[in-house]
Order: structure tokens, then sequence, then C-alpha cells
């Protein structure tokens, strides 16, 4: 690592190079934003779908500056205790059991009760000090002797009260206990928040970052990432999965697959030594990409089609301007046309109605790929898109 006087990289491209010296492929959008976080001295908050990379960035920053990474996992419910600080209540107590003979002649000559609980609690700041103090990550990251990364994950699972905790943090580099005082930073870390957008963030806590919406790679940088991950699937595969792919992200899924899933189904094409990818043997894996029973479903049903764009689909589908994905024989780019959704044009229980019938794969359905690969002209939007469809479910 080559420390400038400002900080670790030298420029946009040194931050995507030292990345991707730690397993970590970056965008151009992606890297300016890391350099920016690192001159500015600025919190960077990534928001996106699931298995775009959010959580890893926070990982291989910590990695390429040579940083620790400290780690709030957010959960509903958590109280700032768990996030900042809390009072070692066992510590003080077996402190008081040890120290009873010396309180006991604190309060001895005490007239009343009272006299008594106005003696102790001037003795209060012995048992509220920092000795007695549990750090957790916020307060941990503030003190550490070495500057860290701190990576606070999945914040939208958080309550508004914890984000309003983290807002000193985050736009002070320091957390302020009544009892002891105020602990600043001596080198402010890295923070990366995460988000899933389960819910809006607090405006406040926007305000204080700097903002990325990390979405589903381009097939370029996505095949790169399943390159860098030594599958073992040879390169041609590996560029025809990754197009494959793209096309189950333009289904409607509960839970489209992302980039960890391709590389697990670059992995388990490689371990089965398939030297093309078949309907068949993409069929026969499809799990790997797909975890819910209807998402399978539909993957199976557009699998022919993604395989080989002139595959034959049962006339029970239909042939239709509807949305269903079986059919590729017709008018050229249009299907994909149709997937422009603008969240208005569809009769969406409809489609998936049509798409549910049961016998919609009858024999032969799989049998028809010739092992072509046709390119679906997969554009750049798709994955706000279904992440916006997953936020509206
Ligand atoms: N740019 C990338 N370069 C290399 N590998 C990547 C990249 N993005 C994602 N990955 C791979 O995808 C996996 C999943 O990424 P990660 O756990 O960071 O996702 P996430 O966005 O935090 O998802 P979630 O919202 O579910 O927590 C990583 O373990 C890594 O193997
Ligand atoms: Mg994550």
């Amino acid at each position: 690592m080559t420390c400038s006087a400002e900080g670790p990289f030298d420029s946009v491209d040194a931050v995507g190079a030292a990345l991707a010296e730690q397993g970590y492929i970056t965008d151009s959008r992606l890297a300016t934003t890391v350099f920016l976080q690192t001159r500015l001295d600025k919190p960077v908050l990534i928001e996106g779908p699931a298995g775009v990379g959010k959580t890893e960035l926070a990982k291989v920053l910590a990695a390429a500056t040579g940083r620790g990474l400290i780690r709030l996992q957010c959960y509903e419910g958590q109280d700032e205790t768990k996030a900042l600080y809390e009072w070692d209540y066992g510590k003080q107590l077996l402190y008081t059991q040890m120290l009873r003979d010396k309180i006991g002649e604190v309060v001895a000559d005490a007239a009343t009760l009272h006299d008594a609980v106005t003696r102790i609690g001037a003795q209060e700041s012995v048992f509220f000090s920092e000795r007695f103090l549990a750090p957790r990550p916020l307060l941990d990251a503030v003190r550490s002797e070495q500057p860290a990364v701190l990576l606070v994950d999945e914040v939208d699972r958080a309550d508004e009260a914890l984000e309003a905790v983290l807002l000193e943090m985050l736009g002070e580099y320091q957390i302020s206990i009544p009892e002891v005082g105020t602990f600043a930073a001596h080198q402010p870390p890295y923070v990366v928040l995460t988000s899933n957008n389960t819910r809006d963030l607090a405006a406040a806590l926007k305000r204080r970052c700097l903002h990325l919406f990390l979405d589903y790679p381009s097939a370029e940088r996505e095949l790169e990432i399943v390159r860098s991950k030594r599958t073992g699937l040879p390169d041609a595969l590996a560029e025809q999965l990754v197009h494959i792919v793209r096309g189950l992200r333009e289904l409607e899924l509960r839970k489209a697959p992302s980039i960890s899933e391709t590389i697990d189904w670059a992995r388990t094409l490689a371990v089965l030594g398939a030297d093309e990818l078949s309907a068949q043997v993409l069929a026969d894996t499809v799990s790997v990409v797909v975890k819910y029973d209807k998402d399978v479903d539909k993957a199976l049903g557009a699998l022919p089609r993604l395989v080989d764009p002139n595959a034959e689909v049962p006339v029970s589908l239909g042939h239709s301007h509807d949305h269903s994905h079986g059919h590729g024989h017709h008018h050229g780019h249009s299907h994909n046309e149709h997937h422009h959704h603008d969240g208005s044009d569809v009769d969406g229980a409809a489609v998936r109605a049509a798409k549910d019938a049961p016998d919609r794969f009858d024999d032969g359905y799989y049998g028809n790929s010739s092992g072509k690969l046709q390119r679906l002209p997969v554009n750049a939007g798709q994955g706000s898109r279904s992440f916006a469809r997953r936020r509206a479910l």
C-alpha cells in the first residue's frame, strides 16, 4: 500500500487496482465513490439489491487499506446498547462485592438512610467510568488506536431510533457518553453503510453520506467477476451463462439471482463438466440460482428461450401480446421490449397466473436446444427495475 499524504489511493484507478487485487471488481462509479470517501472522510451509503457486493466492498476496502474491519450488523429491535456501548453490569456488581468493606466505611457513620444514599451517590462516578464500559462496534471504531473500516450492515433493518443514534458518529466521528464525556476518533474510520432499501432511510442520515446505488453489474463486469473467481468453467460458457442469468433477472422473480448465484452456477456447471449449456443441464441445476418454488417454475419456463430463442413453446401459452416469457420466435426484439415495464403496463396477476398454469411444461419442452446462445439485449436498467419491483412486494 502506498500512502499519499491525503489517503491510501492516489487516484480512482488506483482504487480499482487495489480492490481488484483483493478479488473485487469495480466499475468507475464505484471506484470513484470509494476514492472520494477516502479523500473527503465521508461515510458511504450503498443501496442495492441482495448479493451485488455491498458487504463485500467494506471487507475488501479494509483489506486493501490494511485497516481492521469493525462490523455492526443491524436488525429489527436492536437498541443503542448493542451499537454504541453498555455498562458492564456484571463487572460493576463484582466490584461492589469486592469493595463491600470499603463501601461500608463510606456509609458507616451516616445518620439516616437518606444520608447513606447521598454518600454512595457521590461515589457513582467510580462505577460509571471507562473501566466499566463495554464498548460495542461504534464506540470500538471511535476508540480504536489503529484507523478502522466500520461496516454498518443492513442499516434499513434497524429502527429509526438507532439511525438517529448513528448521526453523531457519521457526522463527527465521535460518541458522547453522558457520564464519561465525548470520545472522538484519532483518525476517522472509513464507514460503509449498506441497505437493501426495505424502508426509506432518514434524510439526515443520507445527507451525511456519499450515496451509491449498486446495481447488478454490466455483463462485462459480471463476466470479469466470474473469471476472477476461477470457477473452472470455460470462458465461452461463462459468457453464455452471464447472459442467461441476466435473462433470468428480467423475469418477475421473488428473488432475482445475484452475482453470488452466477458464481455458484458457474462452479456447479464446471463440476458437472458441462461442455455446452443445454437447456437440460441448466434446468437440472437451476435451483442453484433461484431459491423459491414459484421462481424455479418461472425460470424453467424461460430457460429454453434464454438458451435458444427459437425453441418450440407449447401452444397453450398463447401468442397474444401479453408479457409471458415463453416465446421468442416472433418479431425480433419486441419480446424484450415487453420487459420495459414502467409499472403501469401490465396486468401482473394475469401474467403470473398464465405462467403458473400447471401443464405448461409438456414433453419435449426442454429438448429443443441447439446449444447456441442468442444474446439478449439486456439493458442497463434491469437491476433497478427488479429492485423496484422487490420493494413493491
Ligand atoms: N464486484 C465484485 N467483485 C467480486 N466479487 C463480487 C463482487 N460483487 C459481489 N461479489 C461476490 O458476491 C458475493 C455476495 O456479495 P455481498 O455479500 O457483498 O452482497 P450484498 O450486496 O452485501 O448482499 P446482501 O444485501 O444480501 O447482504 C460476494 O461474496 C462476492 O463473492
Ligand atoms: Mg450484505
